[in-house]
């Protein structure tokens, strides 16, 4: 729900990746912006997430040539029409340079952001208040699952030691975080030429606590080819609905 007046969040989606693994059985189309049955990825995304939340902006960092290649500017146009709330920015080279951008791009230098993966349709809605909820006493939370499989370390092919799976999670989105603590952390990242892979990795540069709040197994990212037919199935089955 789009309510400037009275939410402190605003939501960030790095959408601006290449989806190169997915690419040739994409024909390729970005993963983001590859449709199951009739609607894009990310718009489904953008749909489930704008329900789901009070926000104050929504800002997406799309594929950073945009401006130099019409199907991805007529996509922006589409999105800008069906979502006039939308602030779309171009993209980086990571995802981490991606959501960095789109706080550059941010009205708000106090309250929360939300950032959520473009390729995550299948958060469930009661996870994302929760996490909302737990970010009213705590700066920045993630949601993560469980390891549901063994982890173990190798090198050069060869096994070196097993990780204790009870203190192994999977990070998911969406992450909430102080987005005054978040840009300060992309700054001195930034400063010190040091790349984090995610938010979380830019905040513990800085020494920040980054706390966690259980998610679900549906909420994977599409990633991989059996990804995109598992996301395929629950679409068409309607099971969107339920979560
Ligand atoms: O590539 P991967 O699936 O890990 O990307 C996770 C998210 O980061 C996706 O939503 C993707 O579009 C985004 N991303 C981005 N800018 C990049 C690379 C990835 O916004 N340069």
């Amino acid at each position: 729900m789009f309510d400037k007046k009275n939410s402190d969040i605003s939501i960030i989606i790095p959408a601006g990746g290449s989806g190169e693994r997915l690419k040739n059985f994409l024909n390729g189309e970005n993963k983001q912006f590859s449709k199951i049955n009739d609607k894009m990825i990310l718009e489904i995304v953008i749909e489930r997430l704008s329900k789901i939340i009070d926000f104050r902006e929504f800002i997406i960092a799309f594929p950073s040539f945009f401006d130099e290649n019409f199907e991805i500017e007529s996509k922006k146009q589409y999105f800008l029409s069906k979502f006039p709330f939308l602030k779309i920015i171009p993209g980086g080279k990571t995802r981490a340079e991606s959501v960095s951008f789109a706080l550059d791009a941010s009205d708000f230098c106090d309250g929360k952001v939300l950032v959520h993966d473009a390729v995550r349709p299948f958060f469930h809605k009661n996870s994302v208040k929760n996490l909302i909820e737990i970010s009213k006493t705590k700066k920045n939370v993630i949601l993560a699952v469980k390891s549901k499989d063994t982890i173990r370390e190798f090198f050069e092919n060869c096994s070196i030691k097993t990780l204790d799976r009870e203190k192994i999670f999977l990070v998911q989105t969406p992450q909430i975080f102080d987005i005054q603590t978040l840009k300060k952390a992309y700054l001195y990242s930034k400063n010190n030429n040091f790349f984090p892979t995610d938010d979380a990795g830019a905040l513990e540069y800085i020494g920040e606590k980054v706390f966690l709040c259980e998610g679900d197994y549906d909420n994977f990212k599409i990633t991989t080819r059996a990804d995109f037919v598992l996301a395929k199935i629950i679409i068409n089955k309607n099971f969107t609905e339920n979560l």
